[in-house]
């Protein structure tokens, strides 16, 4: 497993991370088993994956509690990521979605930091928290200042509670506005081989100023590994019934393209999952791929692509297909 720094600090994280949501269960991705849950997570460990990124919104602490229990007795093995932000306790914040019957609100005041913090880390099982990241910035008009959020960060990280902040779903302008108040280490954005948005000012920004990305849905939440087929369909409510490229016309066009990718998959030995895990650790600017998986073989085999060195032709190949595929329709 290839390791990479976290930004500028000495933490050692595997460039392929499990991303937890999925663990969390509920209308998002259907129900989810955690004993099975479990295995996916001693599966990934045990195959060289030590960052774990989850957060309190999945499944409401259930995500953050299976994560907690798996990893008892073995905390010293992981880079334990999650998050704050997403607050559905009481009406402060601005609304952000309704999810059974809670309104999930964006809100990244400090007194709700300390709150969500401590709740984490008793889900978690841990005292500290190795990567904290604001999960969504909070919008105007009621904007909670980034310079106020920072603040509470940069003190609990002199606590000792958290070791590296991060924030995940922001621009370059709420990038800087946390730089100013001190060092950010990573940021989470969403990025796959569909969805390249951020290769335009984001990725060469990071690159720039030693800040890693932890990059979300890289397997555009399950699309890529060519286990979903054309007749595959979804609860309502299910998440992926909200993804343009899972709509009948372009899944058509992305399959084909999987298909075609046949002869690099023989050549390296890999399933589609790893090679276009192995492509997305390849490209500049991306330092971890969070890649979802709440059953064993699945998080077992993905670690493998954070194994896998592709020529460089062979990323051009994949990347001109990708893009000739042009926008969802
Ligand atoms: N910061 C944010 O706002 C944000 C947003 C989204 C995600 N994230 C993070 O990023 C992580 C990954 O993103 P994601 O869960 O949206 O999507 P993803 O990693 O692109 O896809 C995950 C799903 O793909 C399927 N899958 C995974 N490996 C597979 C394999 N080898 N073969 C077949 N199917 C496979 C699984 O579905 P089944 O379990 O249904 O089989 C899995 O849950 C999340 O878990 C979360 O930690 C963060």
């Amino acid at each position: 497993m290839r390791m990479r720094k976290i930004g500028t600090t000495d933490i050692e994280a595997s460039v392929v991370a499990l991303g937890a949501w999925a663990i969390g269960g509920g209308p998002w991705w259907g129900e989810s088993d955690d004993h099975r849950s479990i295995e996916a997570i001693h599966a990934a460990m045990d195959a060289g994956v030590n960052l774990i990124d989850t957060a309190p919104v999945y499944g409401w602490g259930r995500s953050e509690e299976v994560v907690g229990r798996a990893i008892r007795g073995r905390r010293d093995q992981v880079v334990l990521a999650t998050k704050c932000g997403l607050w559905w306790h009481d009406q402060r914040g601005s609304l952000f979605f309704e999810l059974e019957g809670r309104s999930v609100r964006r809100y990244l005041r400090p007194e709700a930091i300390r709150q969500e913090v401590e709740d984490s880390l008793r889900r978690l099982g841990t005292d500290y928290i190795d990567l904290y990241q604001t999960h969504w910035q909070s919008p105007e008009p009621d904007k909670d200042p980034i310079a106020d959020t920072m603040a509470c960060l940069l003190k609990l990280k002199e606590e000792g509670k958290i070791r590296a902040i991060g924030a995940s779903n922001v621009d370059v302008a709420q990038i800087k506005e946390y730089q100013a108040k001190g060092v950010l280490d990573a940021i989470q954005p969403r990025y796959s081989m569909l969805d390249r948005t951020i290769e335009a000012e984001l990725l060469p920004y990071c690159l720039e100023e030693r800040i890693s990305t932890l990059v979300y849905s890289p397997l555009e939440q399950g699309l890529l590994t060519g286990a979903i087929t054309m007749d595959q369909t979804f609860s309502a409510g299910e998440y992926r019934n909200n993804i343009p490229w899972f709509a009948q016309a372009n899944r058509r066009k992305v399959l084909a393209m999987l298909e075609g990718w046949r002869p690099l998959t023989e050549k390296y030995r890999c399933s589609l999952a790893q090679l276009v895990i192995a492509w997305t650790v390849a490209q500049p600017g991306v330092t971890f791929a969070l890649c979802g998986a709440r059953k064993p073989e699945h998080s077992r085999l993905n670690a493998v692509g954070g194994t896998l060195t592709l020529d460089a032709e062979d990323i051009m190949t994949m990347r001109r297909d990708a893009e000739a595929l042009g926008e969802p329709q």
